[in-house]
């Protein structure tokens, strides 16, 4: 059966993401693509969605859709933006209102029965955010909600097909957003409502099969939860003609290498554990300078990991976990580039291979849940992000092994507390939080142990909660923790006297120390 889908054009909002994940919440499955990208060769589509904007409709330099092959093809639904957009283009009018409206406001309908509106209560708060107003609407469409300041909050085309609303139904403080985004998705483009992780499976594994025939494939794999769920997905595709690569740079977390390999070894994986710590640290000796420390990670990582793949034969594919907030934000409309990415850049140029990422049209949550789908056990699909080069952005200055051990002691302490931890209640600290770690300063001060006068160094304790890693706020972790981890940091880890806990967020401060 062909997958559903509705495609949502990006005219460069904040929220458009939010549009897919709301979607995706109520099963049906959506693709947001630039708003001068409509895929017409793509099948499946049943609706469109038109975002807000950062632009004014009357802009010189607005974003514009040509929506002759697209208006009575498929329902759309223009969101802020997109509304006032469609109600410009067939002759109605737009205008700065002179102040923003920003905020809750109630709607009141007209015609209760309206098929985008129903089961909506009179006074439905609302959430509203824009700069301008539809001040008339074209011949032909009619209002069907309006807000106190707000007359034209919602209409729709009367040949039904097209619907407006200048409200955020995808925002948390419209009360009944989710409803009116069910009655567009369901009742009038017909969502059967059947995108899950089992049904995912299913179809990934479909198309991959055919994708792939008997192909070898090669992928790279970190320890994080993408790029295993990745493997764990083609390897239920097509078995042993994929095989993995786990490279240990020497700058993981105390053990990881070992325990990770087991893990993956026991999901049936063909996975190759390469160890090349030495080769990074000699790469890496006398460098301390943060970029230039990632660069040398990043190009000693693609040299290791290609002269890995040059032993095995015949491989015509490099598979990637990339995941979808990873493709949204790569081709950001509006140019302005929010955060790079670090993963193996350059890798399949250079490899002259195919790509192959089956996660790309997931959010990371799905990923977890298809990850739980496949039977993967739950501390590999629930662990913390980690980034690419590893400790190395978590000791500042030069990377040597033996500041590497320190690090991976007092590191391995904060991270095993945060598991045992557990809070009122009833979960353990380390799901509550983001992203953890320890960072290695370059200082030493002075310290008393027993009678002896220390001269050690200091480590940092890093937690933050966030949702996308964009922004973070530090975790408000109880002091009796703090205390007790800073404790046995002491105590336990030879070379450190002196623990403190990092309380900025982001921004301005960024989540890693480099
Ligand atoms: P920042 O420090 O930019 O981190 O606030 C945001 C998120 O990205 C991760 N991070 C990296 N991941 N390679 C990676 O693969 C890197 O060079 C890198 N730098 C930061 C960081 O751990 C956090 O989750």
């Amino acid at each position: 059966m062909v997958q559903q889908k509705i495609i949502i054009l990006d005219f460069g909002s904040q929220t458009t993401q939010l549009i897919g994940r709301r979607l995706r919440e109520l099963h049906t499955f959506c693709e947001i693509v630039p708003y001068d990208k409509f895929p017409f060769e793509e099948e499946g589509v049943i609706g469109v969605i038109l975002s807000g904007s950062p632009y004014s409709v009357y802009a010189p330099d607005a974003f514009k859709v040509d929506l002759s092959n697209i208006r009575g093809h498929y329902p759309v639904l223009g969101i802020c933006y997109g509304a006032q957009f469609m109600a410009q283009l067939y002759g109605g009018c737009v205008e700065a209102t002179g102040s923003r409206e920003y905020g809750r406001a109630q709607l009141h309908f007209p015609d209760k029965n309206n098929v985008l509106l129903r089961g909506f209560r009179d006074g439905s708060q609302v959430w509203m955010s824009h700069g301008d107003t539809i001040t008339a609407l074209p011949h032909g469409f009619s209002v069907i909600a309006s807000t106190d300041t707000v007359k034209y909050a919602a209409y729709q085309a009367d040949d039904g097909t097209l619907w407006g609303v200048q409200f955020h139904p995808e925002a948390f403080h419209s009360e009944q957003g989710m409803l009116l985004l069910k009655n567009f998705a369901v009742d009038i483009c017909g969502s059967r409502q059947d995108w899950s992780p089992a049904s995912f499976i299913d179809s990934s594994v479909e198309t991959l099969k055919r994708q792939l025939d008997n192909d070898r494939v090669i992928l790279g794999l970190s320890g994080g939860v993408d790029s295993s769920v990745a493997a764990v997905l083609l390897n239920r595709a097509i078995g042993k003609s994929l095989t993995c690569i786990f490279v240990n740079h020497g700058l993981l977390r105390k053990g990881e290498f070992e325990s990770v390999m087991r893990d993956y070894e026991c999901l049936g994986l063909n996975v190759i554990g390469v160890d090349a710590s030495t080769r990074f640290f000699s790469a890496l000796r006398y460098v301390d300078d943060p970029e230039k420390k990632r660069k040398i990670i990043g190009s000693c990582f693609i040299d290791v990991f290609e002269e890995e793949a040059r032993k095995i034969d015949g491989v015509k594919w490099l598979a990637q976990g990339t995941i979808y907030p990873d493709c949204i934000e790569s081709m950001n409309i509006t140019g302005k580039v929010i955060k790079s990415h670090h993963n193996v850049g350059g890798l399949p140029e250079k490899m002259q291979l195919r790509l192959c990422e089956p996660l790309r049209w997931l959010f990371k949550d799905e990923v977890r849940r298809v990850g739980i789908q496949l039977g993967m056990p739950e501390h590999l699909i629930n662990r913390h992000p980690f980034p690419g080069p590893g400790l190395a952005v978590r000791i500042l200055g030069e990377v040597t092994p033996e500041k590497v051990r320190i690090l991976q002691d007092a590191d391995d302490i904060f991270i095993n507390a945060l598991r045992k931890w557990k809070c009122k209640d009833g979960h353990f600290l380390y799901d509550m939080i983001w992203q953890a770690g320890a960072i290695l300063l370059p200082v030493r001060s002075v310290g008393v142990m027993g009678d002896e006068r220390t001269y050690e160094q200091t480590v940092a304790l890093r937690a933050v909660t966030s949702t996308d890693a964009m922004s973070a706020d530090w975790a408000q972790l109880p002091y009796q923790f703090l205390a007790q981890v800073s404790n046995e940091i002491i105590n336990n880890v030879k070379g450190v006297n002196r623990v403190c806990y990092d309380i900025s967020s982001k921004p301005p401060a960024t989540i890693e120390w480099e």
